[in-house]
């Protein structure tokens, strides 16, 4: 669908207009202190969906969560001592905490990508703070770029890569940092997941001790770079244009089926379902789940990567 991307201005009316657009569901780009971000309500499966579609991400990498204070940050991950010494130090700024997620947070299993920690940062730059206050939640945001493309710091590169893609951006000017933020793992010790705006040695000085390194990419997605993952209980079947004795169809489009993840033939509805869909049918108690065929395009890609790991054969069971 192509869209009319509002332009609007960090003034008053500018963040208000922003969000109500996030309280709405949509996506506003933004400019923090590394990158221009593209923001959505992290609580909200549909605007996390549409994040990846815009993007056209392939997979569901998952995302990092903007909040406007260490406190509100507290909310949705596990504190520690050296969280605390760390945000301190750091925030607001570049640098990106992984933590042990909290439970029952209300954000998008999308967000995580279903995984058990949380990536979150405070963003240093006014207009992201603002926009933040304003809005008063969670905003998961990946770079403002189509995915595989560089990341923009330039309302101007945002607009290049997704005007009519997206329903606004918020136009702050250049970013200085200019790279992404540093990523540092804390749910195990405090490893380098990726290197940016803030150098390891600063992270050092506050720790104390060396941090453990990470080629970048390696760590990040390992989890969702195994064959099999995000496995329900249930084994799982895909391309089935019908149920099978014992299966329950997980159905895309106008098919009889158990559940649909999009009657309507919708990508963005059908990723804002998938996960929570295979919850409920993995809770029916199914031994097997038929999915229908899904188109591989656009948000597709990420749908059917995500299907094939749920499929997959897994380790030290004969199952398929
Ligand atoms: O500076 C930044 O960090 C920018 C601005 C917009 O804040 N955002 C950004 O997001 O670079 P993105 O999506 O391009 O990169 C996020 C990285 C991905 O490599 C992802 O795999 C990793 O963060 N990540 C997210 N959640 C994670 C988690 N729970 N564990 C490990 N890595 C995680
Ligand atoms: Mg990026």
């Amino acid at each position: 669908m192509i869209l009319s991307t509002e332009r609007l201005l960090p003034d008053a009316q500018g963040y208000a207009r922003a969000a109500e657009i996030l309280h709405e569901g949509g996506r506003v780009a933004f400019p923090t202190e590394t990158v221009y971000g593209l923001g959505g309500d992290a609580r909200n499966d549909m605007a996390v969906a549409g994040i990846f579609e815009a993007k056209g991400r392939p997979r569901f990498n998952p995302l990092i969560v903007h909040v406007e204070s260490a406190q509100a940050a507290q909310a949705y991950v596990a504190w520690s001592d050296l969280a605390e010494r760390l945000a301190r130090a750091f925030w607001p700024g570049p640098l990106t905490m992984v933590l042990p997620l909290k439970p029952d947070t209300g954000l998008s299993p999308l967000v995580t990508a279903e995984l058990p920690t949380l990536a979150i940062r405070v963003p240093a730059h006014p207009v992201a703070q603002a926009l933040l206050r304003t809005f008063g939640g969670p905003v998961a945001a990946p770079s403002a770029n189509p995915s595989g493309r560089i990341s923009p710091t330039l309302a101007a590169h945002v607009l290049a890569g997704l005007d009519g893609r997206i329903e606004a951006v918020l136009d702050g000017g250049a970013c200085d940092v200019g790279v992404e933020s540093t990523i540092l793992g804390l749910a195990d010790g405090p490893v380098l997941l990726r290197p940016g705006g803030i150098a390891a040695e600063e992270i050092e000085a506050v720790i104390g001790a060396p941090v453990g390194h990470h080629a970048e990419g390696s760590a990040i997605s390992a989890p969702g770079q195994l064959a099999s993952h995000y496995a329900p209980g249930a084994s799982v079947r895909l391309n089935a244009e019908t149920r099978q004795d014992g299966e329950l169809l997980l159905g895309f489009g106008p098919v009889a089926c158990d559940l649909n993840l999009s009657p309507k033939g919708d990508l963005r509805e059908a990723a804002a379902n998938l996960f929570g869909h295979l919850h409920a049918l993995d809770g029916q108690g199914a031994d097997a789940i038929a999915v229908s065929p899904i188109p591989d395009t656009g948000l597709g890609r990420a749908i059917n990567d995500r299907l094939r790991r749920a499929a997959a054969p897994r380790p030290g069971t004969d199952r398929p």
